[in-house]
C-alpha cells in the first residue's frame, strides 16, 4: 500500500517506452502450461498481476525465471493443484487458468474470483462454455470445480463478446477432440496475441481478431517464444497525461492499429497524433475540446479501460462532454474523486456528464481500481498544487514504474510507501 505525491502543472515532454500489455501477458502466461516445455515470453510487464500469475504457475510446479523484460516459464514438471483464495481472490484473471487446467488435467478448481469495484464480473459465460465442451461444473460458495473425462470440440455462441471467456475457451479447446468454433468471439488485440502465442507452440488456430475463431485440438506441442504486444491502455494513459499538461511526447513501442478509436477521440479533442517509426508522436492542444458523446463498447469500439482516463482529460475541456459506460455497471468510482479536485461531473447509472472547468486543484484522493487510479494520476499532473493519490497498489497491478516514467517526462511525482502509523 502506498501513495503517489504529485505537484501538477509541469508540461510533459520527451520519450516514453510503452511496456508489454498486461491483458495480453496474462492469458499467454496461463497458456505456458500447455506445452509441458519451455516458454520464452519477451516484453512481459513487471506488474503485480503478472507476479501473482507467476506465483500460481510456481504453485503448479513450473520453473520461472525473469531476465529483464523476458520471463521464462518451463512447465515440464507442472502438476495439478487447486488455485487458492489468496491468489484467486486478489486477481480476477486467475479465471484464465480454468480452461487450460481443465484441458490439461481434466479438472480445475479455482476459488471464486472476486468481483471488483467496477462491477459484479460474473463468469457464467465461461462456465456455460466449459459445459458445452463436456465439463461438469460444481459450484460452492467459495470455489468452482470443473471436471471432464475428455473435452470434445464444438461450436460455442457467446452471448457477449467476452474477452476472458473467449481466451478461456481457446485454452481449453487446444486439448479438445476435434475442432472448436467460437462465434461472437472478442476481437481485442490481446485475443490475437494469444492466438499468435498458441501458434508458436504448434497449435492450429485461426480467426482471432474477427468474430469467429477456429481451434483444432492437438496433443503435440513445441517450446514457445513470443514477444508481448504493447499495452494500448498504458499508451492511452500517457496520451491523457500529456494532454492534461499541454505536453508533447513520443510513445515508443506503440501499435497505432490497436488503438484507432482511442486515437480518434484524442484527435477530436484537438490533440495532434502521428504514427512515426515504431511509435506515436502526441501533441496536446492549448485547450482541449469537449467530446460530444463517448460510448464504451467491445473492440474495436472505445475501450472501457480508457473511460476513466479520458474522463480525466475532459474535466478541463472547453465545454461539456457526455460519457456512456456500456460494459460495466459500476465504473464511475473515479467521479467523486475527480470532483474533490474541482471537476464538475454528474454521473447517473451509466451516463456521466463532464462540464469542463478551467483548472483542477490538488487534493487527497483515493484510487478505487486500476484505471481509476491512472485517471487520478493524469488529473493530478494537470492540477494546481499538490495531489496525493492513495492506494497505489491498484495502479501497480497494471502499470510498471509509472512514477519513474512520468518523472522522466518532467512530472513532479514521487511514490511514498504508506507510513504505518
Ligand atoms: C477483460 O476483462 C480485461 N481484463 C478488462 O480489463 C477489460 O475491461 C474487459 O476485458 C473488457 O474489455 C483482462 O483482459 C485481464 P469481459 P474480462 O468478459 O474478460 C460480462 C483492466 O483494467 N460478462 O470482456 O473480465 C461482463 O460483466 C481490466 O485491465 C458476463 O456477463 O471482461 C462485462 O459486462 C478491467 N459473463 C462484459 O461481459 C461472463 O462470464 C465484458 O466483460 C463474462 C463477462
Amino acid at each position: 500500500m502506498g501513495q503517489y505525491i504529485i505537484n501538477g502543472g509541469r508540461k510533459l515532454s520527451g520519450e516514453v517506452f510503452i511496456n508489454g500489455s498486461k491483458n495480453a501477458a496474462l492469458p499467454i502466461l496461463s497458456a505456458a502450461l500447455i506445452n509441458s516445455g519451455e516458454n520464452i515470453i519477451h516484453n512481459c510487464p513487471d506488474i503485480t498481476d503478472v507476479s501473482l500469475t507467476l506465483e500460481i504457475l510456481k504453485d503448479l510446479g513450473c520453473e520461472i525465471s525473469r531476465e529483464g523484460k523476458t520471463v521464462i516459464v518451463n512447465s515440464k514438471n507442472a502438476e495439478y493443484c487447486g488455485i487458492c483464495q489468496d491468489t484467486a481472490g486478489k486477481m480476477r484473471s486467475s479465471i484464465l487458468f480454468m480452461g487450460v487446467m481443465l484441458g490439461k488435467w481434466g479438472r480445475s478448481e479455482i476459488c471464486r474470483p472476486g468481483g471488483c469495484s467496477i462491477g459484479r464480473r460474473p463468469i457464467d459465460i465461461h462456465l456455460d462454455a466449459m459445459k458445452e465442451l463436456g465439463a461438469k461444473i460444481e459450484e460452492n460458495d467459495d470455489s468452482i470445480c470443473c471436471t471432464a473425462e475428455t473435452l470434445t470440440g464444438t461450436s460455442i455462441y457467446l452471448p457477449v463478446a467476452s474477452v476472458g471467456a473467449t481466451e478461456n475457451i481457446m485454452l481449453a479447446a487446444v486439448f479438445a477432440k476435434g475442432r472448436t468454433v467460437i462465434h461472437n468471439a472478442a476481437r481485442e488485440p490481446e485475443v490475437v496475441a494469444l492466438q499468435d502465442y498458441l501458434k508458436s507452440i504448434g497449435v492450429q488456430v485461426k480467426g482471432a481478431g474477427g468474430q469467429v475463431i477456429f481451434i483444432e485440438g492437438c496433443s503435440k506441442f513445441n517450446d514457445g517464444e513470443y514477444s508481448v504486444i504493447p499495452d494500448r491502455i498504458e499508451a492511452g494513459t500517457f496520451m491523457a497525461a500529456a494532454a492534461m499538461t499541454k505536453g508533447k511526447i513520443f510513445l515508443k513501442n506503440t501499435n497505432w492499429l490497436h488503438m484507432c478509436k482511442t486515437v480518434e477521440i484524442f484527435s477530436n479533442c484537438g490533440c495532434e497524433i502521428k504514427a512515426e517509426k515504431g511509435g506515436i508522436y502526441f501533441k496536446s492542444p492549448r485547450k482541449i475540446k469537449p467530446a460530444s458523446v463517448i460510448r464504451t463498447g467491445v473492440y474495436p469500439n472505445f475501450p472501457t479501460d480508457m473511460q476513466p482516463i479520458v474522463m480525466s482529460m475532459l474535466t478541463i475541456a472547453k465545454g461539456t462532454s457526455i460519457i456512456i459506460e456500456t460494459m460495466f455497471e459500476n465504473r464511475f468510482n473515479h467521479v467523486s474523486e475527480l470532483n474533490k479536485m474541482g471537476a464538475k461531473i454528474t454521473a447517473q447509472n451509466r451516463v456521466a456528464i463532464v462540464e469542463g472547468v478551467r483548472k483542477l486543484n490538488g487534493a487527497s484522493v483515493s484510487a478505487t481500481d486500476l484505471r481509476a487510479g491512472a485517471a487520478l494520476i493524469a488529473a493530478a499532473l494537470g492540477a494546481k498544487g499538490e495531489t496525493v493519490v492513495q492506494n497505489s497498489h491498484f495502479v501497480e497491478r497494471g502499470y510498471e514504474n509509472i512514477d519513474g516514467s512520468l518523472a522522466a517526462l518532467g512530472a513532479d511525482i514521487k511514490f511514498s510507501p504508506e507510513i504505518n502509523v
